[in-house]
């Protein structure tokens, strides 16, 4: 599938991004290990929560759908192992979360991914859950899918466990298969990421404690069940970053993103855009996140990668830098390099297309804007199996002069209307 982004100066209107991902994801796996009835309200329809959606029916909970909700039923003796693969399509949160629940279910399950997915190393989950017990065996060093995912009978072992990257997808992994631990477990992050797994688990009856140590912060948890819930989901802010950006750089815009997750973990790139001279307001709405935005003159700024500790935001970040008057460091990215393709250097090849200077210094990125949209380049760009490149591109082509974006499929795995909501603000 190819798409034209024409060069779109005027830009007026309110964007709502579908249901945060990460959200939706861990209302369904608790929804499915609960004993009864949970209602998720407003989950992403992105290709990678389908597939969640997939595995949890394959082990055995009812998923229905309702009145703009999903009825998730999970089995009164748990979830049951399932003979057919686990497939997690693009979806390396799918993938790591359902590695630590398969915690819950006896029995070996291979576990496969797409092409993308297929290069994407799960050693950092495959160590930690080892030494609970759930074997996790891919290939070579690295663990790379298709995995086999085996719990014998028993319970697992509770663990004490450093997370050695910053990553909010091993930190849960673990948390959930110390649901079905020996003991209580405990995870010491360095760095605080995303704590959408901690609030949940709380929402929904385990016990579980978090307290923040100088940048990082230990959680235990007491292995439980979680109770069955009704989950409202807000929208995503790294979804939101995309339209956040288009406004401040394009010409003549005043957008309102609405609805979001307010998590500090995930809204560091506010703050960032901000620091740039970002024309933002925040205001809080029933207890989410709005932000209006109007073009902006921005200016280079440092970000430090525990500022958006998963790195989702830096392409589109580098596109705002792009559009800056000065040089932009992106210190410490280097995790951009494992995401669904290449950021690191997809990142690079975008920003050069544009006509900016992008050039790599170890874990570094750094970017000399070019001062203005305007002074974009026309793009020919082709996405890998990346969302957030072909929308980082599709934000870039609005903005400045245009473009051609070829193989946009899947920016359905996270946001399947995302070219038809960035067409209603022209
Ligand atoms: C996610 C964590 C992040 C992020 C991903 C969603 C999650 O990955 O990139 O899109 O829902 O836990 P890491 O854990 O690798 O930082």
């Amino acid at each position: 599938m190819n798409v034209t982004v024409p060069r779109s100066r005027y830009l007026r209107g309110e964007v709502r991004t579908p249901g945060d991902k990460s959200i939706s994801h861990r209302a369904l796996l608790f929804s499915a290990l609960a004993n009864g009835k949970s209602r998720v309200r407003g989950a992403s329809n992105g290709h990678d929560v389908l597939a969640t959606r997939h595995i949890i029916e394959q082990l055995g909970a009812r998923v229905i759908d309702g009145d703009h909700e999903l009825i998730i039923e999970g089995p009164r003796d748990g979830l049951r192992a399932s003979p057919d693969e686990l497939d997690c399509a693009n979806s390396g949160t799918t993938m790591r979360l359902l590695c630590g629940a398969l915690g819950a279910v006896e029995g070996s399950h291979l576990v496969v991914g797409d092409e993308s997915l297929s290069r994407r190393p799960m050693d950092r989950v495959a160590e930690p859950l080892s030494r609970m017990g759930l074997e996790v065996a891919g290939a070579g060093s690295r663990v790379l899918p298709p995995l086999t995912v085996t719990r014998d009978a028993g319970q697992l072992r509770a663990i004490d466990y450093v997370v050695p990257v910053p990553s909010a997808q091993v930190k849960s992994a673990i948390l959930l298969a110390a649901l079905s631990g020996d003991g209580p477990s405990r995870v010491t992050e360095l760095t605080k990421t995303r704590a959408n797994t901690e609030e949940m688990l709380l929402e929904c009856g385990i016990e579980l404690t978090s307290s923040d140590v100088d940048e990082g912060r230990i959680v235990t948890l007491q292995p439980g069940r979680p109770h069955a819930h009704e989950w409202d989901v807000p929208g995503d802010p790294s979804q939101a970053a995309f339209f956040v950006v288009l406004g401040l750089i394009s010409s003549d815009a005043e957008l309102t993103v609405a609805h979001l997750y307010g998590g500090a973990e995930r809204n560091g790139f506010v703050g960032i855009l901000e620091r740039m001279g970002a024309s933002l307001t925040r205001r809080i709405v029933d207890g989410c996140l709005y932000l209006d935005v109007r073009s902006s003159s921005l200016s280079a700024t440092t970000v430090e990668s525990r500022e958006i500790p998963s790195v989702d935001e830096v392409p589109i970040l580098a596109i705002a830098a792009a559009a800056a008057t000065g040089t932009t460091r992106f210190s410490d990215v280097g995790e951009l390099r494992i995401k669904e393709s290449d950021r690191f250097s997809g990142t690079i090849e975008l920003i050069n297309a544009l006509g900016a200077r992008a050039t790599p210094e170890g874990d570094d990125l750094v970017v000399q804007g070019l001062g203005s949209a305007d002074a974009f380049s026309a793009i020919d760009f082709t996405g890998a199996l990346d969302h957030r490149m072909i929308m980082s591109a599709a934000v870039a082509a609005s903005a400045g002069n245009g473009g051609t974006l070829n193989n946009v499929a899947s920016v359905a795995s996270s946001y399947p209307d995302f070219f038809k909501d960035l067409a209603e603000l022209r």
